[in-house]
């Protein structure tokens, strides 16, 4: 019976710092490396440098259970790890929509160059396709273990908001692996989650890079498909609404991610589509994936029509006008802003010479680094206080449950803008505010039907 193996966790972001944790409360001894001293001193001391719900308890578990460590000695992890997890980010690179392979390439030889006994290199970053092959060749080259140090590629689908959820329980496992050994080593390291009789998919490498992109390009085309038909059904007097519901209520199709509105934003889906295009352009196939293009467009009008929606509830010209814009994020219960659709529609207001007073209840730190210019304030109460024109733009519990007459009675006009179809547009008219909503006509209809297609799984007790 051989012991269980050692796990090393490259990179302590959303993705690495929940993975490191998981694993630990799986049973694995595991050990966290980053390059930011910062992050690492966070860690060690129970601190999680981002917000995710439910981390934070398991990280003190996690701790506390002695076998979770953090480090950011690389000679340290080459001598600790069986398997070795690469999480590094893989953000747009600055001169094109390509990825920026930085960081990766980095981690992977700074543990190549000193492992010295039979280990398994396991990338999880979102990469283009044929990078895992490129890296096997690299590491290969530099380590003094030549082709004894194998490669694998295990894709990883957690969201923001639910990551210790998806990553304690996943819907699938992809193994993408060159040999039957590497195959048995990522079988070991998921034995917990496998017992749950969890799915693995067992494909080869550039496979398994392409199920990441291939899914996340699914998501994107499906939140444009919703957002391209509220265009059509603004130009009819159609309601997107009852459009989603109806489409939704077909098994084939479903609800999730069918939710119409401001669109998609994050650090994955805006820049993983644009990088599988610019790679499926390289590899001679961009036609196959050219309509990523419109999907990328399609979700970039959300933004500019919102700010249209803005403009004509304060009667045509934003210039003077007080913006209360609610909501910060990319998408509640998180406090990214990267790409985020809210804090760009906050930033074009004010482009436009609105008064525009930001307010997430967890993302003001972070969208303050993102566009000092703006003025954050530190409540919903302060944001709406005189406010010409209330923009909800990321659907916070917060203020999905806000009380209309509340809110009246702190601002100048009752006019509100519900980018994320978040609202029950009858609570608000009947309170006698002007109540807009992208892909809906502007006396909205009476019943509310979509708010059920919102991605909220309830979370399981973990
Ligand atoms: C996404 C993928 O879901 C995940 O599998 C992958 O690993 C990383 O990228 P995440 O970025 O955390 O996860 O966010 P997600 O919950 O997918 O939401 C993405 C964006 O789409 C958000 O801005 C959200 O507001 C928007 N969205 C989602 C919609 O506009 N409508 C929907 O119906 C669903």
């Amino acid at each position: 019976h051989e012991p269980a193996p050692k796990v090393t966790v490259i990179g302590t972001g959303y993705l690495g710092a929940t993975h490191a944790v998981c694993m630990a409360i799986m049973g694995f001894d595991v050990l966290g490396v980053d390059v930011d001293q910062r992050k690492i001193d966070l860690l060690s001391s129970g601190r999680v440098p981002f917000f995710e719900p439910g981390l934070p308890e398991k990280l003190e578990e996690a701790l506390a259970s002695g076998r979770l460590r953090f480090s950011t000695d690389f000679d340290e992890a080459a001598a600790f790890g069986d398997v070795h997890f690469v999480c590094v980010g893989t953000p747009q690179a600055a001169d094109s929509s390509a990825a920026d392979l930085t960081y990766v390439d980095a981690a992977f030889t700074a543990l190549a160059t000193r492992i010295d006994r039979k280990a398994l290199l396991v990338g999880k970053s979102t990469v283009p396709i044929g990078t895992a092959a490129r890296i096997t060749a690299m590491v290969q080259s530099v380590s003094p273990l030549g082709e004894e140090l194998e490669l694998a590629w295990n894709p990883e689908f957690l969201r923001e908001g639910f990551a210790v959820q998806d990553t304690l329980f996943p819907d699938r496992l992809v193994f993408g692996v060159s040999s039957p050994w590497a195959e048995q080593q990522l079988r070991r390291v998921f034995a917990p989650i496998l017992d749950l009789d969890t799915p693995a998919i067992v494909a080869d490498l550039a496979t398994s890079e392409l199920v990441k992109v291939a899914a996340n390009s699914f998501l994107a085309t499906k939140i444009s498909f919703i957002n391209a038909m509220a265009e059509v059904c603004e130009a009819t007097g159609a309601d997107v609404n009852h459009l989603a519901k109806a489409l939704s209520l077909d098994d084939r199709i479903g609800g999730r991610f069918l939710k119409p509105g401001l669109g998609f934003g994050g650090g994955c889906l805006p820049k993983d589509i644009r990088a599988f295009k610019y790679r499926a352009e390289e590899l001679g196939v961009g036609q196959a994936v050219s309509f990523l293009g419109e999907v990328d467009s399609i979700n970039n009008r959300r933004r500019v029509r919102t700010v249209d929606l803005i403009r004509e509830l304060a009667g045509g010209d934003l210039a003077g006008v007080r913006v209360a814009a609610l909501g910060a994020a990319f998408k509640p219960n998180s406090d990214d802003v990267r790409d985020a659709p809210a804090l760009d529609v906050a930033r074009l207001l004010y482009l436009e010479g609105a008064i525009v007073s930001v307010y997430d209840p967890e993302a003001n730190a972070n969208a303050h680094r993102a566009y000092p210019d703006l003025n954050y304030v530190e409540s919903m109460a302060e944001a709406v206080e005189q406010a010409d024109v209330v923009a909800l733009l990321t659907e916070w519990a917060e203020f999905r449950n806000a009380d209309p007459d509340t809110l009246g009675a702190l601002v100048n006009h009752r006019r509100i803008l519900d980018g994320r179809h978040a609202l029950n547009a009858n609570d608000y008219t009947s309170k006698g505010w002007q109540y807009r909503a992208l892909g809906r006509p502007a006396q909205a209809a009476t019943v509310e039907l979509a708010s059920d297609l919102r991605d909220e799984t309830p979370t399981l007790a973990v």
